[in-house]
């Protein structure tokens, strides 16, 4: 069963937090998660803390937090003690509620610079960088890593003796090894071990959530009694909602939600990005909106976006879509 997070002397409102997506989890898609859902928390993208340092406190389309958002957590990368504790101090300032260190992201551009899952095999490395934060900031510090999984390694135990010698207030665990992709189911007994590492800090389970059965399921095989989801959000800001509310029956996406959900989403982004990158992105960004709809209302939804060569067209289609479902409806 879930229960509301706590983490120091912040108890949230539920035990569900949305997590970050590299790419996608800026303020426009947080700000539909709080209207539909209000999680936990949600969570920035990955930001690297020596870009954070080098822009110091510039505010921009990763680091903006909307006055309309709920709490959230500021996700920082990297390997740099120094750098990682002059970006905590950074955006503690700008309003974060929580604080997190990447230790999973598997992608080899940041495992190569030393940063995401590479600091699993470095636990010396790892406790001086959650220290550095720890010394930094007195808001909530989180580390999000991935377990050992299937594989021959064996980093758990001195990943959880660096978190709790550095005095982390929350460890989320992806239960897959960073080799480990989601054809690899996760390993939930995994989660006793960090239990008992840790036994004062909430451990939040993130991997293989998708339906209230699901997490019926995760919580009774791992103990958590808090979860992370991430990609189930993208297109359907309701969704961790009607996983929270699994007896309220979730209102379908419907083309004309989806469309205004979708138009929300560019008009915010629009505010923090040049039109000209917003017309681009708009392209991946319809698809998640799209995927949630009967195929042939997607292909419709998706051709609005696609036709259109610039921005403006697209929320002029948007807008004319949104009246004549308006019209019909009445
Ligand atoms: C496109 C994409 C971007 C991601 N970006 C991040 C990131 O910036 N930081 C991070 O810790 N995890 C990142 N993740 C991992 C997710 O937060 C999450 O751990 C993973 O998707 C499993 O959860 P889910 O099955 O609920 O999506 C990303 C995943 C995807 C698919």
């Amino acid at each position: 069963m879930l229960s509301p997070l706590t983490l120091r002397d912040i108890t949230f409102n539920s035990g569900v937090i949305q997590g970050p997506l590299a790419g996608y989890s800026c303020a426009p898609f947080r700000r539909l998660i709080w209207q539909h859902s209000q999680p936990a928390f949600c969570y920035t993208e990955m930001l690297p803390a020596r870009q954070i340092c080098i822009e110091n406190g510039n505010i921009n389309r990763y680091t903006f937090k909307h006055p309309d958002e709920g709490p959230l957590c500021y996700q920082l990368s990297g390997c740099s003690p120094e750098y990682l504790a002059q970006a905590t101090q950074i955006v503690d300032a700008m309003g974060a509620d929580c604080i997190d260190l990447n230790a999973g992201c598997p992608k080899p551009k940041i495992r190569k610079k030393g940063h995401g899952s590479a600091l699993l095999a470095h636990p010396d490395q790892l406790y001086q960088c959650l220290i550095a934060m720890r010394r930094a900031t007195e808001k909530p510090l989180l580390l999000k890593i991935r377990v050992d999984g299937n594989s021959a390694e064996r980093n758990n135990s001195k990943v959880a003796q660096a978190a709790l010698k550095a005095g982390i207030d929350g460890l989320v665990i992806h239960g897959r090894h960073w080799l480990e992709d989601d054809s690899t189911p996760c390993s939930y007994h995994q989660a006793q071990f960090f239990h008992e590492a840790l036994p004062n800090i909430p451990i939040i389970w993130n991997g293989d959530i998708s339906t209230p059965q699901s997490i019926k399921h995760i919580t009774e095989a791992t103990g958590c009694k808090h979860v992370m989801v991430a990609r189930g959000s993208m297109g359907r800001p309701d969704w961790i909602h009607s996983l929270m509310h699994p007896s309220v029956d979730p209102a379908s996406s419907s083309l004309a939600r989806s469309a205004q959900w979708l138009k929300q989403h560019l008009d915010d982004l629009s505010t923090l990005e040049p039109a000209g990158r917003v017309y681009y992105q708009s392209r991946s960004i319809v698809h998640y909106y799209a995927k949630h709809l009967p195929l042939s209302e997607g292909i419709y939804l998706k051709q609005l976006i696609n036709q259109a060569d610039t921005l403006i067209k697209i929320i002029n289609n948007l807008n004319n879509l949104i009246q004549d479902l308006d019209k019909q409806q009445l």
